[in-house]
């Protein structure tokens, strides 16, 4: 197939392009390179640096290269600046996807594959969180992937648009071999810097809250392999179907405790890890565990890599080759 994925030189996005060259599909990113690295594109993708949001560029590229299916993950992902900076969040993640649909629907693609976010849910009170729980996101962020989600039915109505929306959970990992990972710039995510730390790169972790009412008083978190969430694409591009709209969860159904993840994570380093207990993050919800079982029941998806000694082992060699990013 051909297909356009949009954020390809970003951290979940390589690890998607990776896959689908792998299977033969032939691969066209998009990526501004605002966030992404270049030294993460599949060399057998075909790139293009430009605005996933300009309509116009994206309407011939989309018709030019004869696209099947876009995989949509171009967007801004950091909760605390969606709060400080909504108008960016509502631009980039809202505005330019939007428009990126209006160029799909004259180009005449009509398969969608939509990267969004536990965020949509909010601070739910039952865990697991199913698919049908409310959507009451908490931050622009959360709102931003769910105010998308929510236009998508009506342009699977008037054009026959087929979407699938991912719902991530915590995606973590990397390529077994290291040559393929996390790099954030600035990081923000718990597993990177904790291996920043174990790298002497920063002084400690910060624990951000030990006072939650969660068993050990921090937040409780699902995290997904990267390697299973592209699995999971794979099968979301083949289930798009004309005029449908779909919603999967996508985690691996355990939860793990921030010093739970820390303490794994000495495991893997073999030494102690500083920390220190800091104030809590404004905008964490306290637990956030996904039942993925719908997308397990209805489109196969069997995780390989959900074991968070797993994950962490892969993201260990990420950032024992790559101590400084790409
Ligand atoms: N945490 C720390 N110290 C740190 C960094 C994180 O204690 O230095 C904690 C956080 O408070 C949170 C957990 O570790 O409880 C995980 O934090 P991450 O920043 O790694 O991940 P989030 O759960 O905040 O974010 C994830 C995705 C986001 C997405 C969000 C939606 O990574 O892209 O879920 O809920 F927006």
């Amino acid at each position: 197939m051909n297909i356009c994925v949009t954020g390809g030189a970003g951290y979940i996005g390589s690890f998607i392009v990776r896959r689908l060259c792998e299977l033969e599909h032939r691969v066209t990113v998009v990526d501004d390179l605002s966030k992404g690295h270049m030294e993460a594109v599949d060399p057998r993708a075909h790139f293009i640096q430009a605005d996933c949001g300009d309509k116009r560029a994206m309407a011939e590229l989309l018709a030019g290269r004869r696209i099947e299916a876009v995989v949509h993950m171009a967007a801004s992902s950091l909760v605390g600046e969606s709060v400080t900076a909504p108008a960016k969040y509502y631009r980039n993640n809202l505005i330019a996807s939007l428009s990126l649909l209006d160029a799909m629907a004259e180009a005449k693609v009509s398969r969608l594959v939509f990267s969004s976010s536990a965020a949509v849910y909010g601070e739910p009170e039952r865990q697991p969180i199913a698919e049908d729980a409310a959507t009451v996101p908490i931050n622009p962020y959360g709102r931003t992937k769910l105010l998308f989600e929510q236009a998508l039915p009506d342009f699977a109505a008037a054009y026959g648009l087929g979407a699938v929306c991912l719902r991530y959970f915590n995606v973590a990992g990397a390529l077994p071999d290291g040559t393929l990972g996390e790099d954030h710039n600035p990081e923000s995510h718990l597993i990177p810097l904790v291996f920043q730390a174990a790298l002497g790169l920063r002084k400690s972790i910060t624990i951000f809250g030990d006072d939650y009412p969660t068993p050990d008083g921090t937040c409780i978190r699902d995290y997904i392999h990267v390697l299973d969430l592209a699995d999971a694409h794979v099968l979301a591009i083949e289930a798009a179907e004309a005029g449908q709209v779909a919603a999967f969860n996508l985690g691996n159904g355990d939860g793990f405790s921030v010093r739970q993840v820390i303490e794994s994570a000495q495991r893997v380093v073999g030494r102690p890890i500083p920390t220190e207990i800091g104030p809590r993050r404004p905008g964490d919800p306290p637990v956030l565990v996904a039942s993925s079982e719908k997308i397990a029941s209805q489109l196969g998806w069997d995780p390989a890599r959900g074991d968070i000694e797993m994950i962490l082992d892969d993201a260990w060699a990420f950032h024992q080759s790559h101590p400084k990013g790409y």
